[in-house]
């Protein structure tokens, strides 16, 4: 459920209609629902209610610092894979204690921003890594905290680009690999084993992918507790699935159920990296049509959002429903939306049915809360849009919409330019 609703015929973001918010902040706009992102986390946390568990929300499904800021003060912890979502989830509030720090590439200057910061772990992916935190944590007189991210050989059967625990993948380190890496790990002086990790993949709507890996997590618990490590925490990753289109993915009650009778025995605290299924139906990208034009019996929406504001349909073939944020009866079309970037790529619906939407109509783009922001781009020098919150009948500007002087900041003139002459 979420907080997108039509009252006769205007599309409502919980009390306010999304043309009124429009009208005020201009498209493209990223528009997020404070409820919806609350309801979502606060069912997700509840599932796990019969055990010791933490939530830790995946920033890169939407790092904005008042997103981030809604979910902490329900109580999340934050996954994050970088010095800049560590830092944004700082600034919101976080507790560094609730921060995992996953990622096959930290840089020595993140590692130790990290551990200055007092995260509860890091999520380690290669032997080299291990040696680089061990190094780090030497010289800041500290110990690391850190678990293992097991590559656990599973298909969770969701688009290859999303996919992320099989071999073939370059995360983690291999099932085989693992309990000698454990033991390698137990002799750095500045390494503090604390837990196991894995992540399988993203946007993953059946059970089974989750249970396979859930399974072999817990064998691998076994043979590093044989070896005499203490294990804490048993961290499952993300990637739970969302409703873009038809598809029917397990409730988090059932997800939680599926888990929570796997786990129950295991006297480790279970931590959960949740993205999407918190923050991608908690949000919408409101666009408005600038042309319309006719080609071949083909018609094309031009709208002002591209695929540098939303890539999800150009780089994975994504769906996204969209909506009209005021119904009409004009009919129906069949149509491409497409963006102003220079790409045939650049589109964010391709040979649908939908309302026949026409020059000034605004166009919601349905379920952009997650990978929608944080994955957009200044590409052909398009100023990033902006993003607004809602809370019942208030709406905040979040992050403010971008100028021409956005696009240049940081850029200088070096000083043998100044004085060009010409090709002599
Ligand atoms: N934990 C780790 C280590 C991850 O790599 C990810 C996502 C998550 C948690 C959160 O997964 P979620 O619950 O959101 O499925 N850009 C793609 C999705 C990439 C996901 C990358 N990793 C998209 O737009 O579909």
């Amino acid at each position: 459920m979420n907080y997108f609703n039509y009252v006769e015929g205007e599309l409502y973001c919980e009390d306010l209609s999304v043309s009124d918010i429009v009208e005020k902040e201009g498209t493209p706009l990223y528009l997020y629902s404070l409820r919806t992102l609350k309801r979502h986390y606060q069912v997700f946390d509840r599932a796990f209610a019969d055990i010791d568990h933490l939530v830790c929300f995946s920033a890169k499904a939407n790092s904005n610092i008042a997103v981030l800021r809604v979910l902490v003060n329900e109580g999340s912890g934050v996954d994050v894979v970088s010095g800049g979502e560590l830092y944004r989830s700082l600034k919101a509030g976080a507790d560094p204690k609730k921060i995992v720090y996953s990622g096959v590439g930290k840089r020595r200057e993140e590692i130790r921003f990290a551990l200055e910061s007092g995260i509860l772990m890091f999520n380690v992916e290669s032997s080299q890594e291990l040696e680089v935190i061990n190094d780090t944590a030497r010289d800041l007189k500290t110990r690391a905290p850190i678990a293992l991210r097991v590559n656990p050989d599973v298909d969770p059967r969701t688009h290859p680009h999303i996919s992320t625990g099989l071999k073939e993948n370059k995360f983690g380190i291999d099932m085989e690999k693992s309990v000698a890496e454990y033991r390698r790990a137990a002799e750095f002086e500045h390494i503090e084993i604390v837990g196991v990790d894995c992540h399988i993949g993203s946007q993953i709507v059946e059970l089974m992918p989750f249970l396979d890996a859930l399974n072999r997590m817990k064998s691998m618990i076994e043979l590093v507790r044989a070896e005499g490590i203490n294990i804490r925490y048993l961290d499952i990753g993300g990637g739970l699935g969302i409703t873009y289109d038809r598809e029917e993915p397990p409730h988090p009650d059932d997800y939680a159920r599926a888990i929570v009778e796997e786990v129950r025995d295991l006297d480790c605290t279970v931590i959960l990296e949740p993205g999407r299924v918190i923050a991608g139906n908690a949000g919408i990208l409101a666009t408005r049509v600038l042309f319309t034009k006719e080609r071949d019996n083909k018609r094309f929406i031009i709208v002002d959002a591209g695929m540098n504001d939303l890539i999800r349909p150009s780089l994975y073939d994504s769906y996204h429903r969209v909506l009209p944020v005021r119904e009409n009866d004009g009919g129906t079309a069949v149509a491409d939306i497409v963006g102003p970037i220079c790409e045939s790529g650049d589109f964010l619906v391709k040979d649908r049915e939908m309302p026949r939407f026409e020059r000034g109509d605004l166009i919601a783009v349905m379920s952009a809360g997650a990978y929608g922001f944080t994955m957009s781009s200044n590409y052909n020098s398009r100023p990033r849009a902006a993003e607004v919150l809602v809370s019942g009948n208030q709406a905040a500007v979040i992050r403010k919409r971008e100028g021409f002087e956005d696009l240049v900041r940081g850029e200088t003139l070096p000083g043998f330019l100044l004085h060009h002459d010409g090709n002599r």
